[in-house]
């Protein structure tokens, strides 16, 4: 699967990714070399891999409650806010748009 990655400058990039291997948003960035510190190892618990979803958030499934109350007690909230750790890797993110906002917490 091929996406977009935005990061903290504005440079975008495109992203190939294994969409059969169980991997998730974090573990890919984080693979590609972006600076997503996830602190807590992809358990929904710190939030430093938030990201902002520009295009294709419709696509992907639905943040679970706990990813919601975490995103919900950031300083810097987006309407289409995600932990990339609770983001599986799919054809859903085909043509997607993601913007790091980690760093904005
Ligand atoms: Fe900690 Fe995603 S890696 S919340």
């Amino acid at each position: 699967v091929t996406f977009t990655v935005e990061d903290h400058d504005g440079n975008r990039q495109t992203v190939e990714a294994p969409d059969d291997m169980g991997l998730s948003l974090m573990e890919v960035l984080k693979a590609s070399e972006y600076p997503v510190l996830a602190t807590c190892g992809g358990m929904a618990l710190c939030a430093t891999c938030h990201v902002e979803i520009v295009e294709g958030e419709n696509e992907l499934c639905h943040a679970t409650d706990v990813e919601l109350d975490q995103l919900e007690n950031l300083p810097a909230y987006f309407p289409t806010s995600r932990l990339a750790c609770q983001i599986r890797i799919s054809p859903l993110l085909e043509g997607a748009v993601v913007k790091l906002r980690g760093e904005d917490n």
